[in-house]
């Protein structure tokens, strides 16, 4: 493993007062990781410094055609004084999946979790502890040669920064009201939908525009070639509970496979409890919500963490459930994974990585 060089700040920010109001993306530490690669020494040189602005050439090649990939997890600040990680192994295996598919080369996991465990330590006091936030990370790669023919860049920079985070919706843990997109499409099947890059998430946002017109937070996409099978929203996985079975849409491609999905996933087979991925057709939901077997609905993802759905409309068709309350299965999952993530719940099934603060 790469030993890391660290230079600390000599300007520590004023850390937010109002725990309450962080929000989501907002604020960012005092320092930040960077590693670089070369086909000739593979990625090397990797460093903690302050948080500063980068310098990159206007022809870098990120900026042309999007070669880019970026991670979202969590460090908790835990109730017994502790700080956790959730599952990070996931994530890195995730981002050099993602890497592979968009031809940056691969980060040697160790160096990845390495990195993620001494900046989180370096900037431990950074990490809120009032209920419902955490310390937000975002491990991201670009690439950098300056050049502007297409082909996959020689040249790259591996950045994590870290912002402290409460909610990522504004209605916090009120559900949400979701738009099902039958125009725009976010992804097909052999496209890089399964991938985590920014590509995806600005194909979402004509559509996220159109959704928050109509008063809706977020949209639900359906397949790219029939248009008829639900795949995922925006920034969350998703789930619907119908007559007493827990169902998602299976991976197949263009899904991004999420962390906390997977969570979702194994605590409901933990429970008992009957679980399905499989394909999902709109007209199944509408079906579901028509006869009152749609019992639940809600979305999961390391920033949403686990988001009740109240509402979703397609076409002109606006079906409320729970009558726009939380759901108890909702409740239960939002507790159980953040108790696990907090250590409030004890971790039997082994998901949470300790990190140990640095000594100043
Ligand atoms: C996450 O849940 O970490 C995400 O990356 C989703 C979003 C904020 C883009």
């Amino acid at each position: 493993m790469q030993k890391i060089q660290i230079e600390r700040t000599t300007a520590p920010k004023a850390k937010p007062a109002d725990e309450s109001k962080l929000g989501f993306g907002k604020i960012f530490t005092d320092h930040m990781y960077v590693m670089e690669y070369n086909p000739e020494q593979g990625w090397h040189d990797p460093k903690i410094m302050p948080y500063q602005p980068i310098v990159l050439d206007p022809s870098a090649m990120v900026f042309h055609y999007g070669q880019e990939m970026f991670e979202g997890m969590k460090a908790y600040k835990c109730a017994d004084g502790r700080i956790r990680l959730f599952r990070p192994n996931k994530n890195i295996e995730r981002a050099n999946n993602s890497n592979r598919r968009l031809c940056i080369p691969e980060i040697p996991a160790d160096d990845f979790l390495n990195a993620i465990k001494t900046l989180v330590a370096v900037d431990a006091d950074w990490i809120p502890s009032r209920p419902g936030t955490s310390l937000y990370i975002r491990p991201f790669v670009i690439a950098t040669d300056p050049f502007l023919g297409v082909r996959p860049s020689n040249t790259y920079k591996f950045i994590i920064i870290l912002s402290p985070v409460g909610a990522y919706y504004e209605s916090g843990l009120d559900p949400v009201k979701i738009w099902i997109e039958d125009d725009y499409v976010r992804a097909v099947r052999g496209g890089i939908g399964e991938a985590k890059t920014g590509g995806n998430y600005v194909a979402s946002l004509a559509a996220q525009v159109k959704a928050h017109d109509e008063g809706y937070s977020q949209v639900l996409w359906l397949d790219g070639v029939e248009r008829k099978y639900i795949e995922e929203v925006g920034a969350m996985n998703i789930f619907f509970k119908i007559n007493g079975t827990v169902v998602t849409p299976m991976l197949n491609g263009s899904i991004l496979p999420g962390v906390t999905r997977a969570s979702c996933i194994d605590l409901c087979k933990h429970w008992g409890l009957p679980v399905e991925e499989r394909r999902i057709s709109v007209d199944e939901l509408v079906e579901a919500a028509r006869t009152g077997a749609l019992e639940e609905c809600w979305g999961s993802g390391t920033a949403a963490v686990i988001s009740p759905v109240g509402a979703l409309r397609y076409e002109n068709e606006v079906m409320q459930i729970k009558d726009g309350g939380i759901g108890e299965f909702s409740q239960k999952l939002y507790d159980t994974v953040t108790g696990i993530q907090t250590g409030k719940v004890e971790d039997t099934l082994g998901w949470t990585v300790e990190v140990t603060p640095l000594e100043k």
